[in-house]
């Protein structure tokens, strides 16, 4: 099988042999923005707008990148074709883009960014997931707060993520099996570690606003399969109570698209199984991308 590349500043290098300075930004104080696609069928899902909402992190984190929109494209695409070969029969891929401010001396003053792309096969990280497409995820709320959004606003996906790991093994804690669902610094909901949350609710589906979370790409496919489906969706402030008392609950990502949310906080959602909507919602999914993601996840499992 061919090796895996990594691109760094414009080569191409083996993943072994791929190195940045550790006087990068991203390696001395985390200050980097990342995106993350993945493939069906080995075509990017929804490119454009993972690009664009990088572009938008690289803004708003006010760094320097050297490429055009035109550029990335091609880079990005060629950096695909290049990995696809890596793959195993029948896997599908995810190509992981990093920027940081770039290399610094004892003070930030750095002024050419450091760009760097990764691909991975998604099959071990579904292998253990692949479980809870039937059984539901259980999810927590730790004492640590998602970040201020007037500190560092969420929407840009920023790899400085201290909070996240600590929220992760505060909720395995509580329940082994659960992921960390992040507070705001208000006490609603805001979002897990690298995924949007939704709760059904007498048949509405509501989910956080873009205030306190990140865009997701799959949160916005999920609200436009839902509106599509009839289905009323509200984006607005939701409390812990609200996911309590819900019927349902799911959760959306780009690894494993959407995925039943069956426990809360150690108490089960409606009935502690999988929801109608949340069914239906899987399968309007599946249509759409013209892939079973949860056979491809359980293929490896
Ligand atoms: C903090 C956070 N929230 C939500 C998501 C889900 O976004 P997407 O659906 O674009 O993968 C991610 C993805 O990595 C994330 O890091």
């Amino acid at each position: 099988m061919k090796q895996r590349q990594v691109y760094v500043n414009g080569e191409m290098v083996p993943e072994e042999e791929a190195r940045i300075s550790i006087f990068d930004s991203a390696v001395l104080i985390g200050d980097s923005v990342i995106e993350t696609a993945r493939t069906f069928h080995h075509k990017l899902f929804r490119w454009p707008e993972h690009r664009d909402r990088l572009l938008r992190s690289i803004k708003a984190a006010r760094m320097n990148f050297g490429l055009t929109t035109a550029e990335l494209d091609r880079v990005t695409q060629k950096f695909l074709e290049d990995n696809l070969p890596t793959l195993e029969e029948g896997d599908e891929g995810g190509v992981g883009h990093l920027v940081s401010r770039g290399r610094m001396g004892l003070v930030l003053s750095p002024t050419t960014s450091t760009f760097v792309m990764y691909f991975y096969p998604l099959s071990p990280g579904l292998k253990a997931k692949a479980v809870y497409y039937d059984k539901g995820l259980h999810v927590v709320t730790p004492p640590t707060r998602h970040m201020h959004p007037l500190t560092v606003d969420p929407k840009i996906k920023y790899r400085s993520r201290l909070h996240f790991s600590l929220a992760d093994a505060e909720a395995r804690l509580i329940d082994p099996e659960a992921l960390a669902l992040m507070l705001d610094h208000q006490g609603n909901l805001a979002e897990g570690t690298g995924w949007n949350f939704f709760v059904v609710n007498r048949g509405e589906v509501l989910t956080p606003s873009e205030r306190n979370i990140l865009q997701g790409v799959s949160r916005l496919t999920t609200i436009e399969l839902a509106r599509g489906l009839g289905m009323t969706v509200r984006e607005t402030d939701i409390q812990p109570y609200h996911a309590t008392t819900a019927d349902e609950a799911f959760m959306t990502s780009t690894s494993l698209c959407m995925m039943p949310v069956t426990r809360f906080n150690g108490q089960p959602i409606g009935d502690g199984r999988p929801g109608p909507c949340t069914l239906r919602l899987i399968e309007r999914w599946k249509e759409y991308v013209d892939f079973d993601f949860i056979a491809h996840a359980k293929r490896w499992a």
